[in-house]
């Protein structure tokens, strides 16, 4: 049976954000579906695309590329996350001759749109913009919201700004290519944002495998964690409030992912960071068997549910300087008490280094 596909339609700001889907071109196919029926005004576009997604659908965005007004290939890697790659794109639009009018398209996992958005929303004061996610994280989450930014001496998305996208592209075939590790961390932001609003993608996560996933359940759970993360977005653009529930796994996640070097990837460390979140919420008055839940949800994903090394607590004190929840007495958290209820708590310095210790011990290995 045909999908019935309706765009969605988020208020986030005016004007609105469109986040519209396209079915598979099919195997053999000499183009990608969206850029066949892309509107004119978006042919002539600025493009910045992730390079290896340049590489490897090169055949099927020949007519996008020759068609635009300049292209601009980014290496995805978190060290070129910086204001010299912004600035190179800056002078990439410069030499194209890029005008007011001149619409951006990034193509690209969610660190490419990061960084791409923020060149749109900055060169001449902004330009309109158009977003392809072709990683599942930023299909599910970073495509959505209007976050750009790019790290800064060493910190994460330190400088940025906040220009939502006029229209969101969701074309399936970009999962094909991606690597299992990357499929994974995209499954732990589906699993945080089921977590936060939408219980009901856990049977999607629970009932199928991920060499089974159909596309019409991908499309599925894609579009639900959008709905999830939108309705938030467009309540509280610029994070004063609920927004800071979306960093659910993210605060202790961060600081394991720090911790290990990079070793664990974003997505298994805010898997780990979830565990532990929602054991500290226990000790708030928490479902008690949600840690177990979460693990047992994890371990479907493939993604880790416990690690060697726990970090002390001098490495935890410093490294949660730098969460962005941070305030001058501790720190606001996102923790989930249950399904479709996470609550933002103020945790003060001592009480975080009384309950963290424990709240970690459940991820020993
Ligand atoms: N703006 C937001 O709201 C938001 C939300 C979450 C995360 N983020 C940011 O997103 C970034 C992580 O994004 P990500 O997880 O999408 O990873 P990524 O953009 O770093 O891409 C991961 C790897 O996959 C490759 N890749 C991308 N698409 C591919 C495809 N279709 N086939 C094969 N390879 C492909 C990339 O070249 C890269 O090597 C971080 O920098 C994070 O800060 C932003």
């Amino acid at each position: 049976m045909k999908r019935d596909m309706t765009d969605l339609i988020f208020h986030i700001n005016d004007p609105v954000t469109v986040v519209r889907t396209y079915e598979c071109a099919g195997a053999g196919a000499d183009g990608l579906n969206w850029i066949k029926e892309l509107p004119d005004e978006w042919k002539s576009s600025f493009l910045v695309v992730d390079s290896e997604v340049g590489r490897l659908f090169h055949y099927q965005m020949q007519s996008l590329f020759s068609s635009s007004s300049g292209l601009y290939l980014m290496d995805a890697a978190e060290e070129l996350k910086n204001t010299f790659t912004l600035d190179q794109i800056w002078r990439s639009m410069a030499g194209a001759g890029v005008r007011r009018d001149t619409p951006v398209i990034v193509i690209g996992g969610g660190l490419t749109c990061d960084t791409g958005a923020m060149a749109a929303s900055t060169y001449l004061r902004g330009l309109r913009l158009m977003i392809v996610p072709t990683t599942l994280l930023s299909m599910v989450d970073a495509c959505l919201g209007g976050k750009t930014g790019v790290n800064l001496a060493g910190i994460k998305n330190q400088v940025g700004t906040f220009h939502p996208a006029e229209m969101i592209v969701i074309s399936p075939e970009y999962l094909d290519t991606l690597p299992g590790r990357e499929f994974r961390n995209g499954m732990a932001e589906v699993l945080k944002t089921a977590l936060i609003g939408d219980p009901g993608i856990k049977t999607i996560i629970q009932e199928v495998s991920e060499a089974e996933f159909s596309s019409d359940q991908i499309l599925e759970m894609i579009e639900r964690c959008l709905k999830v993360k939108g309705d938030i977005v467009s309540e509280d653009l610029l994070e004063n409030g609920s927004r800071m529930l979306l960093n659910l796994g993210h605060t202790v996640g961060h600081v394991l992912e720090s911790a290990s070097e990079f070793r664990l990837s974003h997505g298994e460390a805010v898997g780990l960071g979830m565990i532990a979140e929602a054991a500290i919420a226990v000790r708030f008055g928490g479902n008690s068997n949600l840690p177990e839940e979460i693990k047992h949800l994890l371990e479907f994903c493939g993604l880790p549910t416990e690690i060697e090394g726990i970090p002390s607590s001098e490495v935890l004190a410093r490294l949660l300087q730098h969460d962005k929840k941070t305030r001058s007495r501790g720190r606001i958290w996102a923790l989930p008490f249950d399904w479709s209820d996470c609550r933002l708590i103020h945790m003060t310095t001592d009480q975080e280094e009384e309950i963290l210790p424990d709240a970690l011990s459940s991820l020993r290995a």
